[in-house]
């Protein structure tokens, strides 16, 4: 069975009621079970922290476990070089996902550190996104 990690980083765990306009309703609690469902071929693991060090911890230990990642690292795509060496040193296929069209929002969103250490990226699709990129890690499985 594939084994994907989704990781999401500082304040996803808000999901729902932050910024609504933006991120829409629903949280990534409920949405998860969804997602499950949606790929009962997949084993999803989820891992959420606002913390930079404890996501590059569990980055580092999907090592031996994952064959995919889909990182959300929120607003450390815009600041963390060492998660995107983080990414750089682990030998998993890693896509970056964000449920706003960065590229549409501040300047300051316009970079993403990670985004040259992943295979791709999907912004803007909502938390369609997440689905989108277990379906490629399918396709090419
Ligand atoms: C985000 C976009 C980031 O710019 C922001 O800091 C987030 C969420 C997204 O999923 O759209 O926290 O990664």
């Amino acid at each position: 069975m594939l084994s994907i990690a989704i990781i999401n980083g500082p304040n996803l765990n808000l999901l729902g009621t932050r910024e609504p306009g933006i991120y829409g309703t629903e949280s990534f609690d409920s949405f998860l079970p969804t997602l499950r469902a949606q790929f009962p071929q997949v084993s999803l693991s989820y891992y959420q922290s606002n913390i930079e060090g404890a996501l590059i911890d569990y980055l580092q230990s999907c090592r031996d476990t994952q064959q995919g990642i889909i990182l959300n690292a929120a607003g450390y795509s815009h600041t963390s070089i060492a998660i995107g060496d983080a990414i750089a040193a682990i030998s998993i296929p890693v896509i970056e996902v964000h449920i706003s069209n960065v590229l549409a929002r501040e300047d300051y969103r316009k970079t993403s550190f990670i985004a040259a250490k992943c295979i791709g990226s999907i912004s803007g699709l909502g938390l369609n996104g997440y689905a989108l990129a277990i379906q490629h890690f399918l396709s090419v499985a």
